[in-house]
C-alpha cells in the first residue's frame, strides 16, 4: 500500500514538473526580452518606491512577461509600458480633500522616473498615470509613441516643448498636473493627435489655442479648468473632425467665432463659466450633430438665432445665466425645424428673455426639464422640472497633483 501511494505521488510530481516545463518553455519560446531594455526597466524599478509590490513580477530574464510590460511579437522590443495606478481614485470625504483612499495611495508608485526610460525607444504606449512620480526632463526622443498618459502625476513644469517631436502621437493626456505657462506652439506639429487632454492644470497665461488649429485629426479636446485667458481663435473652425470640445471653467472672453459653425461633427460643446460675450452666431445652426450645448455663466447677449431650431440631435441646451434677449416663439420655440423632437433639458434661467412662452411646448415630446426663472416672460412662474436633477458638472481632480 505504502509503495503504491509513493509511486502515485512520484508520478504526479513528474507530471507536474513536465507541465511546468511546458508552461515555461511556451512563454519563453517566442518573445524574449532584449537585454538592454531589461536593464532600463530594472533601473526604472530601482528608483521607485513600490509599497504594494506591484512590480514583484519584475524578476528573471524575460521582461516581456513582467506585469505592465508588453513586447512586440515581431521584433521583441518593449512597445508597451502600463504602470497606471490600478486603484480607482476616491477620496474619503468627497472631492477636493487631500485625503486619498489609503489603498489608492499605497498602490501609487513613488519617486523619480529614471532617465533610462528613454532607452525604451520603441515604446508605442506609455501610461504612468495616477502615481506619485516625477517625469524625466525629455520624452521627445520616444519617437514611436502613439499613446501617452501622464495624468495625475507630479509634473511641476511648463508643458514641455519637446512633446512636439512625438509626431506619431494619437493620444496625449496630461490632465491633473501642475503644468503652467502657455501651450507651446510645437504641439501644432502633432498632426496625428486625436485626443488631447490638458485639463486641470494652471496654464494661466494667454491661451495660445491657435497652436491647435493645424491638428485636423483632433476628435476630443479637453482644456477645462486650466485658467486659460484670451479668445477662441477663428482658425479653430478648421478642426472639422472635432466631436468634443471642453473649454469650461476658464477665463476666456470675446465672441464665438462664426467659423466654429464649420465644425459639423461636433457633438458636445462646453463653454460654461467663462467671460464670453456677443451673440450666438447663426452658423451654429450648422452643427447638426450637437447633442449638448452648454453656454451658461457667461456674458452672451443678443437674440437666440432661428437657425438653432435645426439642431435635430440636441438633447441638452443650457443658456442660463447670460444676457440673452428676445422671444422664444421665433427661435427655438417655433413650430418649424426639428429641435423639439430631441430636446430633453432646456435651461434659460437668469436671462432677459421676454414675450409669452411658446404655444408649441406640447410638441417638445422629450422635454423633461425646463427652467425659465429670472426672465421677463409672461407667466414665467411656470416651472416644469420632472426629470432627474442635472448631473453635477463638477469633476474633481484625482491624482497627486
Ligand atoms: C512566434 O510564434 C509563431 C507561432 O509559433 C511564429 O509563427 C512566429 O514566427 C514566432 N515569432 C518569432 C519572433 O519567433
Ligand atoms: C536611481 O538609480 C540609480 C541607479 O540605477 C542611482 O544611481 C540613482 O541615485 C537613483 N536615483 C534616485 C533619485 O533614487
Ligand atoms: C502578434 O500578435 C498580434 C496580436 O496578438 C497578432 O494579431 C499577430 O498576428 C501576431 N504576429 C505574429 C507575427 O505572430
Ligand atoms: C526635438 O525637436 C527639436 C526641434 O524642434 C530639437 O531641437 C530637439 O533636439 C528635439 N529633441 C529630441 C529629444 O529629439
Ligand atoms: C513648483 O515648482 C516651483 C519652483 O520650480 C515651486 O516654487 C512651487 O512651489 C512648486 N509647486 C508645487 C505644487 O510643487
Ligand atoms: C485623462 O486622464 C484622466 C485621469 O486619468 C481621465 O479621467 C480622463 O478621462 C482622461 N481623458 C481622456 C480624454 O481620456
Ligand atoms: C500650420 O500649418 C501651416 C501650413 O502648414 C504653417 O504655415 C503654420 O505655421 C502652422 N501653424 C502652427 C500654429 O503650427
Ligand atoms: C468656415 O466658416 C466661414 C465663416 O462662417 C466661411 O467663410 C468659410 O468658408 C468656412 N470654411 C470652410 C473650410 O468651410
Ligand atoms: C451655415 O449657416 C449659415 C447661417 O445660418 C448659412 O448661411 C450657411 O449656408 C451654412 N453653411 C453650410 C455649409 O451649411
Amino acid at each position: 500500500m505504502g509503495t503504491t501511494s509513493s509511486v502515485l505521488v512520484m508520478l504526479f510530481a513528474l507530471f507536474f514538473i513536465a507541465r511546468l516545463e511546458f508552461i515555461c518553455s511556451s512563454t519563453n519560446s517566442n518573445v524574449s526580452c532584449i537585454a538592454s531594455e531589461r536593464e532600463a526597466l530594472m533601473k526604472i524599478k530601482g528608483n521607485l518606491t513600490d509599497e504594494a509590490n506591484r512590480l514583484s513580477s519584475w524578476v528573471g530574464k524575460d521582461c516581456c512577461t513582467w506585469k505592465g510590460v508588453g513586447c512586440s511579437n515581431e521584433t521583441g522590443h518593449v512597445v508597451k509600458l502600463d504602470l497606471r495606478n490600478p486603484i480607482p481614485a476616491t477620496y474619503k470625504d468627497g472631492p477636493f480633500t487631500a485625503d486619498f483612499d489609503p489603498i489608492f495611495k499605497m498602490n501609487a508608485l513613488r519617486g523619480r522616473v529614471s532617465p533610462s526610460l528613454l532607452d525604451l525607444n520603441h515604446l508605442h504606449y506609455l501610461d504612468l498615470s495616477m502615481n506619485n512620480m516625477r517625469m524625466p526632463n525629455s520624452l521627445g526622443s520616444l519617437k514611436s509613441l502613439r499613446y501617452l498618459d501622464l495624468s495625475g502625476s507630479i509634473f511641476n513644469a511648463t508643458i514641455p516643448h519637446h512633446l512636439g517631436n512625438l509626431s506619431r502621437l494619437q493620444y496625449l493626456n496630461l490632465s491633473c498636473n501642475h503644468l503652467f505657462g502657455p501651450i507651446p506652439d510645437t504641439l501644432g506639429r502633432l498632426t496625428s493627435l486625436t485626443v488631447l487632454d490638458l485639463s486641470k492644470n494652471f496654464i494661466n497665461s494667454d491661451s495660445m489655442l491657435y497652436s491647435l488649429c493645424n491638428l485636423s485629426s483632433l476628435v476630443h479636446i479637453d482644456l477645462s479648468r486650466d485658467w486659460l485667458r484670451g479668445a477662441i481663435p477663428h482658425c479653430l473652425g478648421n478642426l472639422a473632425s472635432l466631436s468634443i470640445l471642453m473649454l469650461n471653467h476658464n477665463q476666456l472672453q470675446g465672441p464665438i467665432p462664426s467659423e466654429m459653425g464649420n465644425m459639423t461633427q461636433l457633438t458636445e460643446l462646453h463653454l460654461f463659466l467663462n467671460a464670453f460675450q456677443g451673440p450666438i452666431p447663426s452658423e451654429m445652426g450648422n452643427m447638426t450633430q450637437l447633442t449638448k450645448l452648454v453656454l451658461s455663466a457667461n456674458a452672451f447677449q443678443g437674440e437666440i438665432p432661428n437657425s438653432m431650431r435645426n439642431l435635430c440631435n440636441l438633447r441638452v441646451l443650457d443658456l442660463s445665466d447670460n444676457m440673452f434677449t428676445g422671444k422664444l416663439s421665433t427661435s427655438i420655440g417655433s413650430p418649424f425645424g426639428c429641435i423639439h423632437n430631441s430636446l430633453e433639458d432646456l435651461s434659460l434661467f437668469s436671462n432677459k428673455l421676454s414675450g409669452g412662452l411658446p404655444n408649441h411646448l406640447g410638441e417638445f415630446k422629450k422635454l423633461e426639464r425646463l427652467t425659465i426663472r429670472m426672465n421677463s416672460f409672461y407667466g414665467s412662474h411656470i416651472q416644469l422640472e420632472k426629470g432627474p436633477s442635472k448631473e453635477a458638472a463638477l469633476r474633481s481632480c484625482y491624482g497627486f497633483s
